[in-house]
C-alpha cells in the first residue's frame, strides 16, 4: 500500500513538473511567423506590432496549455479508476467507501433469493417474479434448489439467463432425535436456507437480498416496494427486516383505500422479506438446525427489533401442500389478500416510520381510540369508522378476542402475529380496531404462548 502511495505521489509530481518545463520552454521560444498567423483573431493585422505578437504567444501558450491540461486530467481520471480497483480487492475496509458513496449515486442492486426443492409450481412464482421486474440488472433473480428433483430444475433452466440457477449440494437426510422424525422437513428447510444465504452474501457478495419462497406470488408493486423501504432497512437499527406479508391480511380485515400504509410489527412475517449482510453474519453463526422462522421469534434473536409490514400484502401463498401440510393454509393463509394497486413507494414520503415520531403517533392513535367490548362491536351499535379499542390482559384473553374478532390468535414469545407494542390492528365491517394491552405497556412477557 505505501509504496502504490509513493507510485501515486511520483507521478503526480513527474505531471506538474513536466507542465512547469512546458510553459518555461514556450515562453523562452521566439515567435514563430506562421503560428502567429493562424493565430491571428479575424480584423486583427497579422503581424501588427511587437505587443500584438506578445498577445498571440500568450494565447498560443495559454491554448497549448489547456490542451495540456486536459490530457493530463484524463491520465489523473485513469490512475483514479484504478486505484479504486486496487483498493476494492486488496482492502477489505476501505472497499466498504466507494461502495457505499456508489450507493447515492447508482441504484443499488437488490437481489431476490427464491427458495425451491421439489414443486414444479416454482413456474407461477417466477413468472410473476419476471412480469413484475422493472430491471435485470437491478434485481437478479437466483433461484436456490434444494432436494435435486429432476422436473423442477428443468422448469428453472428454462428461464436460461433470465436468473442464476444454484443447487444445494448435500441432499442427505438430516439425522434427527426420533421424536422429530416427521420434522426433517423443517431441518432440511433450515439447512438450505443457511447454505442459499451464504451464497447469496459470502459467495456473491450482495449488501442485501429478498427472500422468496417457491410458492410466492409476487403483486405488482413488490419491487418498488424493497427499494423504497432499502435505505430505511440500511440506517435504523431498530429494523431488522422488511416483510412483504401481513399476517392478518385477509380480505375485509384491510382496508383497500389505504393500500400505501405501512407499519411497524414486533412479529417476524417472513414470506418475502429483505434482510442486509450484517444481519445475516449475526445470525449465520448460531443459526438452527430446523424451525427457522419461529427461531427468529424468540428474543435472544429479535433483540426488540422490529420488521415493516404492509397494510395489503405484497405476497399471496398458494403452497397448500408443504412442509407444514397445508394446518395453516385453509384456515388462513389462502385468504390473504394481494394488492392490486400499484403504489409508488420510492416517490411517498415514508418518514412516518421513523421509531420515534412513529411511536408518538401509535400510542396516541390506538389509546386515543375508545375501549369497547366484542359484544359491543359485534351488535352493530357502534357508529363511525372508528377507530376503537378492545383490550386484552393475559395470553388467554388475548386468544379468545382474537377468535371472536377473526384474527390469528397465535403469541410467539410473548408476540401476537402483525403486532407492534402488543396491538393488532385491523378492519372489522370497515371499521379499524385495535386489539390492545392496557395502556402503559413497556414490554412482552415471553412466557405468553
Ligand atoms: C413453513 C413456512 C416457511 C418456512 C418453513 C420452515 C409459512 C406459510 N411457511 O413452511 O416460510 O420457511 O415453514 O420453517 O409459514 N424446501 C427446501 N427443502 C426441503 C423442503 C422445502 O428447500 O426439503 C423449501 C421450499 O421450496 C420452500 C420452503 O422450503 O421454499 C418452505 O417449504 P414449504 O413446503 O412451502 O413449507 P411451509 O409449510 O410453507
Ligand atoms: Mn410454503
Amino acid at each position: 500500500m505505501l509504496l502504490k502511495r509513493s507510485l501515486i505521489i511520483c507521478g503526480a509530481f513527474l505531471i506538474v513538473a513536466w507542465i512547469v518545463i512546458l510553459i518555461y520552454y514556450h515562453l523562452g521560444r521566439p515567435p514563430n511567423q506562421g503560428e502567429l498567423y493562424s493565430q491571428a483573431a479575424p480584423g486583427q493585422k497579422a503581424g501588427g506590432g511587437r505587443f500584438g505578437n506578445i498577445v498571440n504567444e500568450v494565447m498560443r501558450v495559454a491554448n497549448e496549455f489547456e490542451a495540456e491540461l486536459e490530457s493530463q486530467k484524463k491520465i489523473l481520471l485513469q490512475i483514479q479508476s484504478r486505484r479504486s480497483l486496487w483498493e476494492d480487492n486488496k482492502e477489505g475496509v476501505s472497499a466498504a467507501k466507494p461502495k457505499s458513496q456508489a450507493e447515492h449515486s447508482a441504484p443499488v442492486v437488490i437481489p431476490i433469493l427464491v427458495i425451491a426443492c421439489n414443486r414444479v409450481t416454482v413456474k407461477r412464482c417466477l413468472d410473476k417474479l419476471i412480469e413484475h421486474r422493472p430491471s435485470a440488472e437491478l434485481y437478479p433473480i437466483i433461484v436456490s434448489q434444494d432436494c435435486g428433483h429432476k422436473e423442477t430444475a428443468g422448469v428453472i433452466a428454462s428461464y436460461g439467463s433470465q436468473l442464476t440457477h444454484i443447487k444445494q449440494p448435500v441432499l442427505s437426510d438430516i439425522s434427527v432425535p426420533s421424536q422429530h422424525k416427521k420434522f426433517q422437513g423443517y431441518y432440511k428447510v433450515s439447512r438450505h436456507y443457511r447454505w442459499a444465504l451464504n451464497q447469496v452474501f459470502n459467495t456473491f457478495s450482495y449488501s442485501s437480498v429478498v427472500v422468496v419462497e417457491d410458492d410466492l406470488e409476487v403483486a405488482s408493486d413488490f419491487f418498488e416496494y424493497f427499494r423504497a423501504l432499502h435505505p430505511i432497512l440500511n440506517s435504523d437499527p431498530t429494523l431488522w427486516c422488511v416483510s412483504a406479508w401481513n399476517d392478518n391480511g385477509r380480505e375485509g380485515y384491510v382496508d383497500p383505500g389505504i393500500a400505501s400504509l405501512l407499519y411497524r410489527t414486533d412479529f417476524f412475517p417472513g414470506l418475502g422479506w429483505m434482510l442486509t449482510k450484517d444481519l445475516w453474519a449475526e445470525l449465520e453463526p448460531k443459526w438452527p438446525a430446523s424451525f427457522w422462522d419461529d427461531w427468529m421469534r424468540l428474543p435472544d434473536q429479535r433483540k426488540d427489533r422490529s420488521c415493516i409490514r404492509p397494510e395489503i400484502s405484497r405476497t399471496l401463498t398458494f403452497g397448500r401442500k408443504g412442509v407444514s401440510l397445508g394446518q395453516f393454509y385453509d384456515k388462513y393463509l389462502r385468504f390473504i389478500k394481494l394488492n392490486t394497486e400499484y403504489v409508488a413507494f420510492t416517490k411517498t414520503d415514508l418518514s412516518y416510520l421513523d421509531k420515534k415520531k412513529y411511536d408518538e403517533n401509535f400510542e396516541k392513535q390506538v389509546y386515543d381510540a375508545p375501549a369497547v367490548t366484542v359484544e359491543e362491536l359485534q351488535s352493530g351499535k357502534l357508529s363511525g369508522p372508528g377507530p376503537f379499542r378492545v383490550q386484552y390482559s393475559s395470553p388467554d384473553s388475548f386468544k379468545t378476542l382474537a377468535r371472536n374478532l377473526g384474527v390469528m390468535d397465535d403469541l410467539k414469545s410473548g408476540v401476537p402475529r402483525a403486532g407492534y407494542r402488543g396491538v393488532v390492528s385491523f378492519l372489522l365491517c370497515g371499521k379499524r380496531i385495535y386489539l390492545a394491552p392496557p395502556a402503559g405497556w413497556t414490554q412482552y412477557d415471553p412466557s405468553w404462548s
